[in-house]
């Protein structure tokens, strides 16, 4: 019977300088492998997905990040284990680590839409294994359980960002999409006060995410999902009840060019 810590967990108890295991079942288990630095960049999540023994990295994060999300990798795997990075996005807080990844490793698959596939290799001088994702999305079979859905999810914020669906928990991890920027600069794993969450949502993506047009678009891809938990690159993760009303509160809020141009009017 799967288990998933992840619902009973609290910001006091946590303890972010180990890898934090969020769903257990015999074969599958998912994992925050994030680093919280305390400087002067942005904060940021990555998760591993662990499957009959192979393991998926979701967001490798920034240069800085390789060796300790290694070290968290074989605290709970094996590093070497990983057969595939998953990138939501091109920035740097996603992707500067790739080329020591590859290093580590030049059998990894690479998984990002079709669109970075062309700049990736600005970031070094690998041959790649690059398994794109296209508009109409990518679907990896795992071995033991589930799949692993890739969606496109255009335009939020990138032109080709990319949210993924572990069918086996239920969890949708959405990139940049859902982030959270606390004032204290706290880390919050996950969300304590609903009202102090929305504050610390509405700049980000108000900026970020680029039109109500490509919200409402996304939004209708997520109908037919089961959705257990919403976890994003940066801040709190949703869980239970806070999925519906993260789904309410981003498909009212006017964001990108439809907030930005509007107020200049
Ligand atoms: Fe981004
Ligand atoms: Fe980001």
């Amino acid at each position: 019977m799967p288990i998933s810590p992840l619902m009973s967990l609290s910001n006091k108890d946590t303890d972010y300088t180990q890898p934090i295991k969020l769903y257990d079942d015999v074969h599958h288990q998912i994992y925050w492998v994030g680093i919280y630095t305390g400087g002067e960049e942005i904060e940021c999540n990555s998760y591993l997905i662990v499957n009959g023994g192979e393991g998926f990295l979701l967001e490798p994060g920034g240069y800085d990040r390789f060796s300790p999300i290694l070290d968290k990798v074989n605290q709970v795997s094996s590093a070497e284990a990983i057969t595939h990075l998953f990138f939501s996005h091109q920035d740097p807080d996603v992707c500067a680590s790739l080329p020591s990844w590859l290093e580590f490793n030049p059998n990894l698959n690479v998984v990002v839409s079709h669109l970075w596939v062309r700049f990736l290799p600005h970031y070094m001088a690998y041959n790649v294994n690059y398994m794109p994702m296209r508009d109409d999305g990518l679907v990896i079979d795992l071995h033991q359980e589930g799949e692993i859905q890739c969606l496109a999810a255009p335009y939020l914020h990138s032109p080709g960002s990319m949210v993924v669906f572990d069918s086996a928990s239920g969890f949708l991890f959405t990139g940049d999409i859902g982030a959270s920027l606390y004032r204290d600069a706290k880390p919050r794993l996950v969300i304590d006060d609903w009202n102090a969450h929305v504050v610390a949502m509405k700049g980000f993506h108000q900026r970020y995410m680029s039109s109500n047009q490509a919200v409402t678009g996304f939004l209708e891809k997520l109908k037919d999902l089961e959705i257990k938990a919403i976890l994003p690159q940066h801040g709190a993760i949703f869980r239970g009840e806070e999925i519906e009303r993260y789904i309410d509160w981003i498909g009212h809020l006017p964001v990108g060019v439809d907030y930005l141009y509007a107020a200049e009017r």
